[in-house]
């Protein structure tokens, strides 16, 4: 089996995983495994040696956010290759990959090709519509690449970063800011079912700001553009942030 088994709560990390999948399994048809929302019903799963994952994650604060290791630890592979793929939105991705690295080694992959892949950044205006045609053009032929060295039997030794990682003991948290609902909100429930971290209280208004982690999907995936962060603190620091991010960095492969 070829799979993709992703954290995504705003859908770049999976579109990186699944563009790199498709092109690695047999029939072009790899399976996906999104692992995003709270309720993700993926039993522990083990994978063999003739199976190939590619793992997909957001980067959070320079790390692999944290939410999204406790879910991969549910999959095991004996001898399986993988590769592993992080996704940030045009700062840095800092520690992610070489945490993910590790993690997969861990749990009894090899990996063979690593990405650090530009994405739309969850704030304010940063690379918007990234991962673009030519970002999974630039994936598919990674993934070739990858294929020519899995025939050879190379396996990927190392990724940049610094061990012990440098920001924060934790890893990638979440971030501060909770989104507001506004009268459009005619309670269909979506951005309840959706939440990763199942914050949102059954009146889909209320968040409880202990568990929401500021990824900003109910507001990407809100049918009536209820759910927003119209505040002055917010908007202040998006239009500042997006400012200071404006010029793209590529997408990186190692091999
Ligand atoms: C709480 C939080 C922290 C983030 N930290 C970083 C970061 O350190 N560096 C960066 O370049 N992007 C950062 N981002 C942006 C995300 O990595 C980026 O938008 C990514 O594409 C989101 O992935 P997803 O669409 O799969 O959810 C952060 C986003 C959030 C919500
Ligand atoms: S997704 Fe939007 S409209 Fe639906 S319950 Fe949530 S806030 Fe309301
Ligand atoms: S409530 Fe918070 S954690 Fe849940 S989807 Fe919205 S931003 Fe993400």
């Amino acid at each position: 089996m070829t799979a993709a088994i992703y954290f995504s709560p705003t859908y770049t990390s999976k579109r990186g995983a699944e563009a790199i999948a498709s092109v690695l399994a047999p029939d072009g048809k790899a399976v996906s495994m999104d692992v995003t929302r709270y309720d993700a019903a993926f039993e522990e799963k083990e994978f063999g040696p003739e199976d190939l994952v590619v793992f997909g994650a957001p980067v959070y604060g320079g790390r692999l956010y944290r939410g999204a290791k406790e879910r991969f630890r549910r999959f095991r592979g004996h001898g399986t290759p993988c590769v592993i793929t992080v996704t940030y939105g045009n700062r840095h991705y800092d520690d992610a990959l070489l945490e993910l690295f590790d993690l997969v080694l861990d749990l009894g992959f090899k990996p063979v090709g690593a990405a650090a892949l530009v994405g739309q950044h969850t704030y304010g205006h940063i690379q918007v519509g990234r991962p673009d045609v030519s970002d999974l053009k630039e994936d598919e032929a990674f993934a070739l690449q990858v294929k020519e060295a899995l025939e050879a039997g190379r396996f990927l030794e190392t990724v940049p970063g610094n061990r012990p990682y440098i920001k924060g003991e934790e890893g990638g948290k979440g971030g501060s800011f909770h989104p507001l609902t506004d009268q459009n909100c005619n309670l269909c429930g979506i951005c309840v079912k959706e939440c990763p971290e199942g914050a949102i209280a059954p009146d889909c208004r209320t968040i409880d700001p202990d568990r929401c982690i500021s990824c900003f999907r109910c507001i990407r995936i809100c049918p009536k553009a209820a759910k927003n962060m119209n505040v002055p603190a917010y908007l202040d620091f998006a239009q500042d942030f997006s400012r200071k991010l404006s010029n793209p960095r590529k997408n990186e492969y190692f091999l």
